[in-house]
């Protein structure tokens, strides 16, 4: 039986950054209620002319390169998204694989919001356990700056842009591979986080859109008590049904939605201040890429070795949640 392993990761922050001072000049808010009530400090915002494609394609030449692979090796491409380049078509995903110029493979994009990645991640793991795909490039890309309303203080202050990717490969030893992923979706959450306009179910007709129809809308406090409760939830589930203790993880990486969030989680599971990795503050909340960029953070500050177990956990719009155990296992 063919297993799937984590072989490498990348990542891609745009070098525009938007602080929390920054935003205090244009809505009703503080450095220091920012930084209390979520924990962030600044976002990284994407150029006009750079796309979520470009990020994706900057992250994922990056995890390519460190895998030592060749593009041809490459048979599938999912790229998780919800700030696509274009609404409906072509697929972020189709437009990096033409970017990248790989050539035979699947390619779509994956609409989960914050648990993107992890979903592709179960996608990829049984595509390469059937036997269909050999390499699959997963990416998680962002640019939340489009679809933020910046007059919303209660959204605008935490969201960036940035891009993660990584390879995952067939392998045959078992030592490498990823041991579980958990998806899970409750639709009837779906008004907590959400975009009401711009689709088929929206309000308007298409010509009668304003140009802020497709910007993202929270009920914040809502979405935070559900969070906190659904993240620990799944852990502690995908821990007990694999026999690991907490204490067996070497690096908690959930996704960077709130500090607070991030905290209570890890208390309730017992984690110990450095099992946690934590880029909120640099970084905000970049939903489907904020796994993928944290785990290149440790990658590459030495912090992330060969074997070495992570557990991933998320939650976001849909509501959907997720969480996966995998060993870091690069060639
Ligand atoms: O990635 C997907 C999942 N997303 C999340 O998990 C995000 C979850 N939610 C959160 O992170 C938090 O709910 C927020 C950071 C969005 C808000 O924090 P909160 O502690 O839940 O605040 P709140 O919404 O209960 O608002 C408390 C007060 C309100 O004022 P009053 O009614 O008490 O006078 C808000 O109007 O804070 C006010 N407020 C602000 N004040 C200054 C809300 N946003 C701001 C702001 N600056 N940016």
């Amino acid at each position: 039986m063919a297993y799937a392993s984590f072989r490498s990761i990348g990542a891609y922050v745009p070098k525009k950054i938007l602080s929390n001072k920054d935003l205090a000049t244009m809505v009703d808010t503080s450095d220091d209620w920012i930084t209390k009530r979520t924990g962030i400090k600044e976002r990284h915002i994407a150029a006009k002319e750079e796309f979520t494609s470009d990020m994706g394609v900057k992250a994922a030449e990056l995890a390519l390169e460190r895998s030592g692979l060749a593009k041809e090796d490459i048979d599938m491409l999912v790229c998780a998204t919800i700030s696509p380049d274009y609404f409906c078509m072509p697929s972020t995903a189709t437009v990096i694989s033409a970017k990248l110029g790989l050539k035979n493979v699947t390619a779509f994009d994956i609409s989960a919001a914050c648990t993107g990645f992890i979903y592709s991640l179960s996608i990829a793991k049984a595509f390469i356990e059937s036997g269909m795909k050999k390499n699959v490039l997963i990416i998680g890309a962002e640019k939340l700056s489009a679809i933020t309303d910046y007059s919303d203080r209660g959204t605008c202050i935490l969201f960036g842009d940035g891009a993660g990717a990584a390879v995952i490969s067939a392998t045959d030893n078992k030592a490498e591979a990823i041991i579980d992923v958990h998806t899970g979706a409750d639709g009837e959450y779906g008004d907590l986080l959400m975009t009401p306009n711009g689709g088929s179910g929206s309000a308007h007709d298409a010509l009668e859109q304003e140009s802020s129809s497709c910007f993202m809308q929270m009920k914040g406090n809502e979405t935070f008590k559900v969070a906190v409760r659904t993240l620990t939830k799944d852990v502690v589930e995908i821990l007990e049904e694999n026999g690991i203790q907490s204490d067996a993880i070497k690096h908690f990486i959930p996704h960077q939605a709130n500090y607070r969030i991030i905290k209570a989680v890890g208390d309730a599971l017992k984690m110990k201040e450095e099992q946690v990795v934590l880029t909120v503050a640099k970084y905000g909340n970049t939903s489907g890429a904020s796994i993928p960029m944290a785990i290149n953070d440790i990658y590459e500050s030495g912090r992330l070795q060969k074997g070495e177990l992570m557990l991933l956990d998320a939650f976001g719009g849909g509501l959907t949640w997720g969480s996966a155990l995998i060993p870091f296992s690069p060639k």
